[in-house]
């Protein structure tokens, strides 16, 4: 499974990029405005930061024209940029016109397995599941998740699915054992990955040994 990290922060992607984990980033308009810092300004630099790695930038406009316009502008900041596109119908008239330009697309918003089909069919490189924001209103996310995995199967379709809106590591285990293609997380579920009780536990008991036993290497 490929490990993208959804976040806008700079440093945040530098430290799981240097970790060597990182296959990805994916950003939205929320987690721009968290940095605070400019828009143009923050996506330049994740985009340079990320040479040779998939970065998923947001268009705003709502209508075809508007986000294909935008698209087109974003894809020229960098070779790895990648758009994302609302899943509505104007976004996915959009999708298929990128996609005969060679832009490659991120459809973003999907809340069920027919919207991914119809992403699937405009040729989307990706689409993206916000499987935690199924969970927040009471329906079960990985479920949906599991429905796009088969049904994509059935068919042999190529676009990748990353699952998104993820809340906790517990979700990123589900999607490894599901066998989804991409899973992109939030910098404090990735950090939360490494670790383990036992290991703390382990580790401090290994070290008080090894000064009892005089052990020096
Ligand atoms: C990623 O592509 C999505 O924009 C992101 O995962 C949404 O996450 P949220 O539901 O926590 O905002």
């Amino acid at each position: 499974m490929k490990i993208f990290i959804d976040t806008a922060d700079i440093n945040e992607i530098r430290e799981i990029k240097d970790l060597g984990i990182l296959d990805g980033v994916t950003t939205n308009p929320s987690l721009v405005k968290k940095t605070g810092r400019p828009w143009k300004e923050a996506v330049e630099e994740i985009l340079k930061e990320c040479a040779g790695l998939p970065v998923s930038v947001e268009v705003v406009a709502t209508d075809t024209e508007g986000m294909v316009r935008e698209a087109r502008e974003l894809a020229r900041l960098g070779d790895n940029a990648v758009i994302k596109i609302p899943c509505t119908e104007a976004g996915i008239r959009a999708v298929k016109a990128l996609s005969a330009e060679g832009i490659r697309t991120n459809v973003t918003l999907v809340f069920s397995p027919l919207q991914a089909l119809v992403a699937a069919k405009v040729g989307a490189t990706y689409v993206s599941p916000f499987i935690g924001r199924i969970d927040d209103i009471g329906y079960d996310g990985l479920a949906v998740l599991e429905e796009v995995i088969s049904i994509y199967e059935v068919y042999g379709v190529e676009t990748e699915i990353i699952a998104a809106s993820i809340r906790h590591v517990d979700h990123v285990r589900r999607c490894a054992e599901l066998g989804v293609d991409i899973a992109t997380i939030p910098y404090k579920v990735i950090k939360q990955m490494f670790r383990h009780p036992l290991t703390d536990v382990g580790l401090e008991r290994f070290l008080k040994d090894a000064q009892e036993a005089g052990i020096q290497i």
